[in-house]
């Protein structure tokens, strides 16, 4: 039978299919631990969670894939995620069948959710002033000081 090109898809079954909860597919290769950070997850609190690294892909040349059992995320989460997985899908999960699937956008811009790495910054300052960063095409600028962020995005999240 064919399936798509993938034979081995056929012979292993990698990560076990959720019942409840969010697979997020096509992550770039490599980026799926700064996928967790980005949700707050880190096992410590008994999450069910599964990864898989760097599998073979139809879209792209490798993936990373990431299964959440019982949770469902938040638009903030999808907008950061985007920024580090731009070709990511969200699969919702309910009772085992995926029941939505849409592809990450990325946003023009991001309110009160990363904070700005400059010190001198006046949304890190005393003052109640939002974060707000402006999503440019290999990173993320903040709109008050100018300061580009690159790498380690997930690291600038508001907690
Ligand atoms: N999945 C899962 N648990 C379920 C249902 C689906 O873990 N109960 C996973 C599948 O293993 C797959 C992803 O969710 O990695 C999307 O499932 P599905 O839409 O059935 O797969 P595809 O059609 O291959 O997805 P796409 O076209 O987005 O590549
Ligand atoms: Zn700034």
């Amino acid at each position: 039978m064919s399936n798509g090109g993938d034979d081995r898809s056929e012979h292993e079954l990698r990560v076990s299919k959720i019942r409840n909860g969010t697979v997020i597919d096509h992550i770039n290769g490599g980026q799926a631990l700064n996928v967790l950070a980005i949700l707050g997850i880190d096992g410590s609190e008994g999450e069910e969670i599964s990864v898989g690294m760097n599998v073979p892909s139809d879209r792209l040349a490798r993936k990373d894939i990431v299964k959440v059992e019982g949770r469902e995320l938040s638009q903030d989460e999808v907008d950061v995620l985007s920024l580090i997985a731009p070709d990511a899908t969200i699969n919702i999960v309910r009772e085992y069948d995926v029941v939505e699937k849409h592809r990450v956008e990325r946003p023009d811009v991001v309110v009160g959710v990363l904070s700005c790495p400059n010190d001198g910054c006046i949304s890190t300052g005393e003052e109640p002033v939002d974060s707000r960063f402006e999503v440019v095409d290999d990173g993320v600028r903040c709109s008050y000081c100018g300061t580009i962020v690159r790498e380690g995005i997930a690291s600038l999240i508001e907690t």
